[in-house]
């Protein structure tokens, strides 16, 4: 269920109807987001707080056990409810911790950052990262609610928004092209925002446990999450959309070599990636390391490497295997262009 502002009453009924209410935060949505739930008077008195260490570092097995040992300090009972406030590494956390918890409690995700509204409060992956792996560990569960407030975008630095922006584009491959002609206004305005959430609603509904149309969802993610868990192993900057983005550029270069899609289209995007997106230097990145960071993606199977590519725009194709050569080419197709002045102008 999305709720928008105009449904906190609904909200306010979701709350009374559990014996105990308990807030997860990081130090960051704690600062820029925990006093609007005062000015609406939401919350009851006897709320109880748990903030985390903000960062991806973070999502690991031994944040879950703080907010584990929270819950149970507290007497958090299997009628108590957990309201994750917060981006994605959060509302993932908070969803798994919840899950678990005396085999699990309910939970509401509240997400303050882009990429949270329209990608990760939405459609029930929860999870931790585990031994260098991305979301290793973790279970499907569905949120009771979702709710988006965009006033917390307003305090979201611009990389985040980039971030969010990134996987809002990406719709316009896999659902509906509109969503290429996306951008960063300010202030933000919701309309494309809303659209995403309803397709991600929309398909993940469809296919709560992704066992076939929801992988449209990871395309440009294969070869994203490889150099975003690459670069954050090597102590370098990458947001989660900033590698969706990059990643993208490697399936449109490999969805015209498996699904004859048209090159014009690759062109379009790398136009669109230039003025949007920053430019890393991957001039040193180990193809190597990728590819075995790659070969542990969840979406393998029998130790193939599968891929969401498409064959025109709105016309996505998912587990396509990919040979390891191709992948080589497609990842420093990325660098050449990262490289190429044309695009980058000086
Ligand atoms: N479950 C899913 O389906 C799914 C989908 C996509 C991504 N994810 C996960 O989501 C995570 C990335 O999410 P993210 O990009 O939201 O990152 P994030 O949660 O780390 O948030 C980014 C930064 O913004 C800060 N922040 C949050 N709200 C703020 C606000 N309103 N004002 C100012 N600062 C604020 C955070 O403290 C953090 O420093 C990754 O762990 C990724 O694996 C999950």
């Amino acid at each position: 269920m999305i709720l928008y502002k105009n449904d906190i009453a609904k909200l306010k009924e979701i709350i009374s109807s559990h014996t105990k209410t308990f807030l997860l935060l990081d130090e960051n949505s704690e600062k820029y987001c925990l006093q609007y739930f005062n000015t609406i008077d939401l919350l009851k008195s006897n709320t109880i707080k748990i903030v985390i260490p903000a960062g991806e570092q973070h999502k690991n097995i031994e944040t879950v056990q703080y907010i584990w040992s929270q819950l149970v300090e507290n007497h958090a009972d299997r009628k108590s409810l957990l309201i994750n406030i917060g981006g994605g590494m959060v509302t993932d956390i908070g969803g798994f911790a919840a899950s678990c918890y005396q085999r699990g409690i309910d939970f509401i995700n509240i997400p303050t950052t882009l990429l949270g509204m329209i990608d990760a409060a939405v459609g029930g992956k929860t999870g931790v990262d585990f031994q260098g792996l991305k979301n290793q560990i973790g279970v499907f569960s569905q949120p009771l609610a979702v709710v988006i407030l965009f006033e917390f975008l307003e305090t979201l630095p611009k990389r985040e928004l980039l971030s969010g922006l990134a996987e809002i584009i990406k719709y316009g491959f896999i659902v509906d092209k509109t969503f290429l002609e996306a951008k960063l206004t300010y202030p933000i305005y919701p309309e494309y925002i809303e659209k995403a959430i309803e397709a991600k609603d929309e398909i993940t509904l469809s296919d709560t446990t992704e066992q076939g149309r929801r992988k449209i969802l990871n395309f440009g993610h294969t070869v994203g999450h490889a150099i975003e868990t690459y670069l954050i192993d090597n102590h370098q900057e990458m947001r989660h959309g900033e590698g969706v983005a990059l990643g993208m550029v490697s399936a449109l270069y490999l969805s015209e070599k498996y699904c004859n899609l048209d090159h014009k289209i690759t062109l379009y995007y790398k136009d669109i990636y230039a003025k949007n997106f920053n430019r890393f230097d991957l001039n040193d990145i180990s193809v190597g390391e990728l590819l075995e960071i790659m070969r542990h993606d969840k979406k393998n199977q029998d130790g193939d490497i599968r891929f969401v590519l498409i064959s025109d725009l709105e016309k996505p194709v998912y587990d396509v295997v990919v040979n390891p050569e191709d992948i080589v080419d497609s990842i420093n197709y990325i660098v050449d262009y990262l490289r190429d002045e044309n695009y980058w102008g000086k």
